[in-house]
């Protein structure tokens, strides 16, 4: 497919912010690619039809963002269907909240698979196909528990915080190629993920947040179009925290 129009790979697009940056995309003429997991056609068909009528600019590829070779499957595809990609948006993620002494190994590994080897195995691909074009936008979801740390998160924190790292080294090598790459870090916002939040405890943080509220996945999806934009040319490797004062440093 030939297209004027800027061509994003949104990763778990079916989740709470997916479809917010989903939706933004869209609505601002950019073809989007929201990626699902494998064995979640059904749902995601249905999702298309229910929350975006079907539309053209909008396409459905699977993905475990986990799996190397499921990654190169998708930009292989992404390649040979519309030739070029212009931004990345590395927003999948998962919690296994857990003290230390009672996560598995298999905790921790899931978490860091997904959260970080995940955002790895999507941007080495994605950097290569943006470098062959001279252009690019990479936009990876940490979070502020990234930033502070949280009770019960050590695998999670671990997984976005090393999200940082990540993007300032990206960055580097991004910068002289038209390549920007940036991370995001989201406080408490209202998605499936907090809502497997005990009420009491999510209560408390609420409680801890200034501007008293939690953010709406609307909000990060804002956030990431600006940084998916043209005009944030001079922005790269840095971190832009929301999280209605929560944490500030
Ligand atoms: N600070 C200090 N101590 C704490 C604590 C806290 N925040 N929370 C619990 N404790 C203490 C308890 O008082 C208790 O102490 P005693 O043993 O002395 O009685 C002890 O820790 C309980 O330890 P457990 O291992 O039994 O913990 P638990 O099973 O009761 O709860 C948990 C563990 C489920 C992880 C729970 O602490 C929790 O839900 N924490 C919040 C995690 C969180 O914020 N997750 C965010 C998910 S969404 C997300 O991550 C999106 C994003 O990016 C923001
Ligand atoms: P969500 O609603 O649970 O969505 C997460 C998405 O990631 C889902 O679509 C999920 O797919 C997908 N996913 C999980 N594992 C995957 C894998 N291995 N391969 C491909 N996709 C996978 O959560 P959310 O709140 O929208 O979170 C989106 C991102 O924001 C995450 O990175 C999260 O850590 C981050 N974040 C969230 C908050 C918050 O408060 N909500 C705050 C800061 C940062 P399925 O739909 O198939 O499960």
């Amino acid at each position: 497919m030939k297209s004027g129009k800027k061509i994003a790979v949104v990763t778990g697009a079916l989740g709470g912010i997916g479809t917010a940056i989903v939706d933004s995309f869209l609505s601002n003429g950019v073809v989007v690619i929201a990626t699902i997991r494998p064995g979640s056609s059904q749902r995601a068909t249905d999702w298309k039809k229910k929350r975006f009528d079907n539309n053209e600019h909008l396409h459905l590829l699977e993905v475990d963002v986990a799996d190397h070779s499921s990654c190169e499957k998708l930009i292989a595809q992404v390649k040979e269907q519309f030739g070029r990609l212009d931004i990345l948006v590395n927003n999948a993620g998962i919690t296994r909240d857990s003290s230390i002494k009672k996560m598995s190994f298999e905790q921790w590994n899931e978490v860091i698979n997904t959260n970080l080897t995940g955002c790895f195995n999507m941007c080495k691909l994605a950097f290569t196909l943006m470098q062959s074009n001279g252009y690019g936008r990479i936009i990876n979801i940490s979070s502020v528990n990234g930033q502070k740390g949280q009770f019960g998160q050590v695998n999670y924190a671990a997984s976005k915080s090393g999200i940082y790292g990540l993007t300032k080294s990206l960055a580097l090598e991004g910068a002289r190629k038209g390549i920007t790459v940036n991370s995001i870090s989201p406080g408490y916002i209202r998605t499936e993920m907090t809502s497997k939040i005990a009420p009491k405890i999510l209560d408390t943080i609420i409680s801890e947040i200034p501007v008293g509220r939690m953010g709406e996945p609307e909000e990060v999806a804002e956030t990431v179009l600006f940084l998916a934009s043209e005009k944030s040319a001079f922005i790269t490797g840095s971190n832009l925290a929301m999280n209605g004062g929560q944490h500030l440093y």
